[in-house]
């Protein structure tokens, strides 16, 4: 089944988010464009919850979540619960970031790499897989556990 990603960008990050989208496009993926769609200064965190909740509700499978430094969208998106997110800025985090943990978010700074490693780091990001190995297996185990026990009790 074709891989489902939401992209989501704050205007430091919007113009390497088209780039994303046409080359996304391009290959022929499903995607959701989220915004934001223009250079007027937004909030991060907004958009950060936009992919993140179309995550967690099916809509898509994997997120690109790209900011000025990529930090504030990785901070944010990582608040919510099931989401893992990781900035990666080469080839190598990116592979590894889903092969031993699972990530289902890339997040990318927009003011530190270019267009074309982007592009790379993505289709990396986007190819590789979950080992399930069990030492991994495990860990996720811990750090689900731990998200669990900070999370407000209603
Ligand atoms: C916005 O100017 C900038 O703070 C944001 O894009 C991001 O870099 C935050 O981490």
């Amino acid at each position: 089944m074709a891989v489902k990603v939401a992209l989501g960008a704050d205007h430091g990050g919007y113009e390497l988010k088209d780039v994303v989208r046409d080359y996304l496009e391009q290959e022929h993926y499903e995607l959701i464009d989220l915004g934001t769609y223009s250079s007027e200064a937004v909030d991060y965190p907004d958009y950060a919850v936009k992919v993140g909740e179309a995550i967690l509700s099916g809509k898509a499978d994997l997120g690109i979540m790209i900011c000025g430094s990529g930090v504030g969208a990785c901070v944010a998106i990582n608040k919510m619960p099931g989401i893992r997110a990781g900035i990666c800025h080469d080839t190598f985090s990116a592979h590894q970031g889903r092969e031993d943990d699972d990530a289902n978010v890339l997040c990318l700074g927009a003011r530190v790499i270019g267009h074309q490693l982007a592009l790379e780091v993505v289709k990396t990001f986007l190819n590789a897989k979950f080992s399930g190995a069990e030492r991994h297996v495990r860990r996720l185990a811990k750090v689900h556990e731990i998200e669990q026990r900070y999370l407000i009790k209603a």
